[in-house]
């Protein structure tokens, strides 16, 4: 990627380095156009590590106008008026799958528009069903961030 600096590209595995809030922003718009619809993008990495961050970007990519709050809009913002619709969900404050099926997101997910969610790794299991995995890691430099993008073929 021409924003990313020290990528190793491999065929399904890719490591970046983002030295600040707009290249993590820059690498989600780019991760963007691949995306197509049925797509689940699982981001997983510590609070702060700039997973919504990524979101951004991956909105900004699609064209997305804004974005409008659901009932349980803490958990799922749905993005409209871009090349797909996109339903971001946070997972921080639900733990268990039992509370993610009561939520009914299951239901965006599988509605043919592109899903990305962050804390994926919160319920057991949901990171399996990821067409793509993003990893977000403190790099030691100030600033800087660690993201590995993994492509899950037959997915
Ligand atoms: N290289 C970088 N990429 C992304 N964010 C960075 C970077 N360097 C510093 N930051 C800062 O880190 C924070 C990332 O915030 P963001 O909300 O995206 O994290 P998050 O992973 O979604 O956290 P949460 O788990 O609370 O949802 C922002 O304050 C941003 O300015
Ligand atoms: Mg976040």
């Amino acid at each position: 990627m021409d924003e990313c600096r020290g990528s190793k590209k491999s065929f399904m595995k890719e490591l970046c380095i983002t030295e600040s809030t707009q290249e993590t922003e820059a690498l989600g718009r780019k991760l963007s156009e691949e995306l197509k619809e049925g797509d689940v993008v699982g981001l997983v990495g510590e609070l702060g590590a700039g997973k919504t961050c990524f979101v951004k970007g991956v909105a900004s990519g699609l064209g997305s106008v804004g974005y409008i709050k659901s009932p349980s809009y803490t958990i799922i913002n749905i993005y409209e008026g871009g090349r797909l619709p996109l339903y971001h969900m946070d997972l921080y404050r639900v733990s268990s799958p039992e509370e993610y099926d009561s939520i009914g997101l299951e239901e965006y997910i599988y509605s043919g528009g592109l899903s990305v969610i962050e804390w994926v790794d919160n319920v057991a299991g949901l990171a399996d069903e990821c067409t793509i995995l993003v990893t977000l890691k403190y790099s030691e430099a100030d600033g800087a961030r660690e993201i590995e993008i993994v492509r899950r073929e037959g997915k």
